[in-house]
């Protein structure tokens, strides 16, 4: 296996490279938030209190709240200029959103004990310096109820070509790390690029 090297940069700083982001993501994101759409829908969640962290320009969050209206969203993340960005996307709209952004650290997030009925994050797991504060995290701010979808990618030999799957997790690590955590009750599935990790119903 591959070795892991971290990003140097995790978290955005400058807003050229937001809407760089944003514009190169837009479609990609508008197709991974099918899978997750359509798995709350069959859980069943309507009126729910969801949690997306490492947000960046909210197009995950945007998506949740369009094709589920009756979900009050909220999108997490560090960097101020990313969330400029989203606040923008919410703007442009055509249906009024239930959403809204606050900057926070995924490892020590600025909200109260259990009160997420769900905590999606996608592809922002690499970035997080301390993986096992943010898994501790997604727990101490879901309601005992509370269920979680957390994708990332894989590392693999493709990490050779793209730095991003280089500073990716391997299942095995994703395992430990999530048995020595306080969720429990989560299954990981993986693919060819991503680790998927759900919370058992
Ligand atoms: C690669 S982007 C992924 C964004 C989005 N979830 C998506 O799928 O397109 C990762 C985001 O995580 C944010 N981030 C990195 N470290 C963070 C931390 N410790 N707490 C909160 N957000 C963080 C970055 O600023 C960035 O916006």
């Amino acid at each position: 296996m591959i070795k892991r090297k971290a990003l140097k940069y995790g978290v955005f700083e400058d807003i050229e490279t937001v809407r760089r982001y944003d514009k190169e993501t837009r479609k990609w994101m508008r197709n991974t938030s099918k899978t997750f759409v359509s798995m709350v829908k069959k859980w069943q969640m309507n009126e729910n209190y969801v949690l997306d962290v490492g947000t960046a320009t909210g197009r995950l969050a945007i998506e949740f709240s369009k094709k589920i209206p009756t979900l009050e969203v909220i999108g997490l993340d560090l960097a101020e200029v990313a969330l400029v960005v989203a606040r923008e996307n919410v703007q442009k709209s055509e249906i009024p959103l239930n959403i809204s952004f606050k900057k926070g650290d995924a490892e020590d997030m600025p909200f109260e004990d259990s009160i997420f009925d769900l905590v999606i994050s996608n592809n922002t797991l690499h970035l997080i310096k301390n993986p096992l504060k943010m898994f501790n995290e997604v727990h101490r701010v879901l309601k005992p109820t509370g269920r979680f979808i957390i994708t990332d990618y894989k590392r693999s030999w493709l990490g050779i070509f793209w730095n991003h799957i280089r500073a990716s997790y391997s299942l095995k690590e994703i395992t430990d790390l999530l048995n020595q955590s306080n969720l429990q009750e989560w299954e990981v599935k993986e693919s060819l690029l991503s680790l998927n990790i759900y919370s058992k119903v």
